[in-house]
Order: structure tokens, then C-alpha cells, then sequence
């Protein structure tokens, strides 16, 4: 089984004039040719792989082409140029029912703004897809329950929309979106429309799901910090063009371009840069009485831990081995 659930390949989406692109290779295509045409260029030129079982988080301000580019990956916006190959299928050779039935088995997604239908329960809105896809009443809703207490709302089955609050509501999206058991779950600003401690919350959950489930993840937002928290890979885009692809320290620690600098200069970088980054070798670590720290542990998760401590601290990577020592000082010129 390959590691890459989805290829996107010189990814080109206009909109308008020249909505079919450019003669020739879109590696070589030219984004002013396109918009003196009268086009509206959402995507140019996007190439990547997402690996099975990563959250690979999109990441750019209003406009920058994040839903566009989510859109060509799911396959509901056609391409103007280029290839989206999702689990080995080349969307744009398959045929319109190829895709509707692609789409159904392959793609989980979940909206910005809910997207549930007024008139069924909580319940009855997680079993819809596999209504649409013909399952019995009974199995599809004995597997919405199951969906739904996932996801945290049990006894809540047969409420309607109207009568949850946001953040239930949008509990009852991502349980939709997962009922089908999804090969890529995509999710577009899922937590902008709730306020900040909800989101913070749903966040936590989404989090809790992704460690139980280990879906590929394709997350779109604008918030950076969720960005960091959430992705093992972030994209920065900014009108149409991506213009940087790596982890979050990657991204924080050495930008690409100067807009990408602008972009995260806000983020501490203690967030994200990780204590395997900044040890020193392990030759003076203290006696193994000492409690470890994790390689993989950010600065700011570690630091309460270090303020109490005077020496230095063993750290130790995932299999349990001193790999090398971290002290305070080091850990504070970061802060
Ligand atoms: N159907 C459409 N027709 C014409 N232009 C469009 C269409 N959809 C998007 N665009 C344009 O493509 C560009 C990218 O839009 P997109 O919706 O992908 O941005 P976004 O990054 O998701 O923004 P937001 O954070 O506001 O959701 C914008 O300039 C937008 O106006
Ligand atoms: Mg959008």
C-alpha cells in the first residue's frame, strides 16, 4: 500500500475566462496570462503529496484559494489543469458516476458552517449518507449511534439542529462525515463559527478522534495557532500559490519567503520548537533517577517542568533512551 493517499499535480483551478487553462504543460503555465484572459486564478500550479495518516493542515488569509484548492482535491470542483490522484484514481479521468461513487466512499467532509439538514434529528443527519448510499434503516442507524457517541452525544440523538448549540451541531457534522469511514477526511474551517473556548475544545476532540482513528487528514483554516496545534504538515498559500509545504517548526524556524516570515512572526516559536531540537549531548546527563523529558515535547509544554529543576534534565526519545540533556537556560533564550 503506498504511503501518499492523494497526489495533487500541477493543480490549476480558474474561474471564468479560460476556465479550461492554457494550452500545453500547466507546469509552464503563466497565472497573468490566465487573468488578462478575464480569469479568476483561485489555484495555480499546486503540487504535493498528502501521507496516509497525516493532518495536513491548508493555511492562508480570506482568499488566498484554501476552500478552491480543498474543492479539486475532493474532486467536486473539476481541475483546470493538472492531476488530483486520490487513493490511486485520477479524478479527472473518471467518469461523472466513477466520481459521485468515489466521492461517497472516499471522501468525509466537513463545513465551515454545518451544513445539517433542519428537518432531521441529530441522528437521522449522521445516518443520511448511508441513506443516500442504500444501506437499511436499522444498520445505518444502529452505526449513527455509534458515530455519534464518538463523537460525545450520547442521549442527544434525537434533537434537531435548531435545538443544539454550535459546537453540538458541529459534532454532528464530523460524525456525518466519518459514517462512511472516509480515506481522507476533509474539513474546511470546521471550528471559525464558534467562539473561542468552544473552539478550543473542539479542537482537544478533533485531536482525542485523530488519535483513535488516524484518518489522512486535508484541514483547512486561517488561524495559525490551530494551524500548529493541529497539523503534522502545514501549507501556506496566498493568492492561488503555495508558497511553502512543512512541519510546523519547519515553517516558524526557517520561512520560505518573506510574506511567510510576516505571516508567523506572531507565533512564540517556543510553541513549536521541540526539545530534540535544542538539547545538548546526553555526556552530562544526571543520574537516571532523574525523570526524563520527551524529545518530541515543545519548549512551552516542557518549561514549567524545567523551571523547577536547577541541572540539567535528561531527555529521552520515543523508545524510552537518553538521547541528550536540556537546562533552562538554553530553553529560556527561546522564550
Ligand atoms: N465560484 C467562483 N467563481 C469565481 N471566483 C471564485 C469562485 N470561488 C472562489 N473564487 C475566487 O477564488 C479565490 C480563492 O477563493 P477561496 O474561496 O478558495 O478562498 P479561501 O482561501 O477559502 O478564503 P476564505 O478564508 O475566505 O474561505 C478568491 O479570489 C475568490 O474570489
Ligand atoms: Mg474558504
Amino acid at each position: 500500500m503506498s504511503d501518499v493517499i492523494l497526489q495533487a499535480r500541477n493543480v490549476w483551478k480558474v474561474f471564468g475566462k479560460g476556465a479550461n487553462g492554457l494550452p500545453g504543460d500547466p507546469g509552464a503555465w503563466d497565472a497573468a496570462a490566465l487573468r488578462r484572459q478575464g480569469g479568476v486564478v483561485g489555484v495555480q500550479n499546486a503540487t504535493f503529496d498528502v501521507r496516509r495518516g497525516e493532518s495536513f493542515v491548508i493555511m492562508g488569509l480570506s482568499g488566498s484559494g484554501k476552500s478552491t484548492l480543498l474543492r479539486c482535491m475532493t474532486g467536486l470542483y473539476p481541475v483546470s489543469g493538472g492531476n488530483v490522484i486520490l487513493d490511486g484514481v485520477d479524478l479527472s479521468r473518471a467518469s461523472r458516476d466513477a466520481l459521485v461513487a468515489l466521492r461517497r466512499q472516499k471522501v468525509g467532509m466537513v463545513f465551515q458552517s454545518f451544513a445539517l439538514l433542519p428537518h432531521l434529528t441529530a441522528l437521522d443527519n449522521v445516518a443520511f449518507p448511508l441513506q443516500v448510499t442504500g444501506v437499511p434503516r436499522a444498520a445505518r442507524r444502529e452505526r449513527a449511534a455509534k458515530v455519534l457517541a464518538l463523537v460525545g452525544l450520547n442521549g442527544l440523538e434525537g434533537r434537531f439542529p435548531s435545538q443544539m448549540s454550535g459546537g453540538q451541531q458541529q459534532r454532528v457534522g464530523i460524525a456525518r462525515s466519518l459514517i462512511a469511514d472516509p480515506a481522507v477526511w476533509f474539513l474546511d474551517e470546521p471550528f471559525s463559527a464558534l467562539d473561542p473556548l468552544i473552539r478550543r475544545e473542539m479542537q482537544d476532540e478533533f485531536m482525542r478522534l485523530q488519535s483513535q482513528l488516524q484518518k489522512s487528514i486535508v484541514f483547512v483554516t486561517h488561524d495559525l495557532e490551530e494551524a500548529v496545534r493541529l497539523g503534522d504538515r502545514i501549507v501556506i498559500m496566498a493568492e492561488g500559490r503555495i508558497l511553502q509545504i512543512g512541519t510546523p517548526e519547519d515553517v516558524i524556524m526557517n520561512p520560505a519567503t518573506d510574506y511567510v516570515r510576516r505571516f508567523v512572526s506572531g507565533m512564540p516559536k517556543s510553541r513549536v520548537v521541540r526539545v530534540g531540537r535544542i538539547m545538548q549531548d546526553a555526556s552530562n546527563a544526571p543520574e537516571p533517577t532523574v525523570a526524563t523529558i520527551a524529545a518530541s515535547a515543545t519548549l512551552s509544554e516542557v518549561l514549567p517542568r524545567l523551571l523547577q529543576s536547577s541541572g540539567p534534565v535528561p531527555v529521552a526519545d520515543a523508545d524510552g533512551r537518553i538521547v541528550g540533556t536540556v537546562d533552562r537556560n538554553e530553553v529560556v533564550a527561546w522564550l
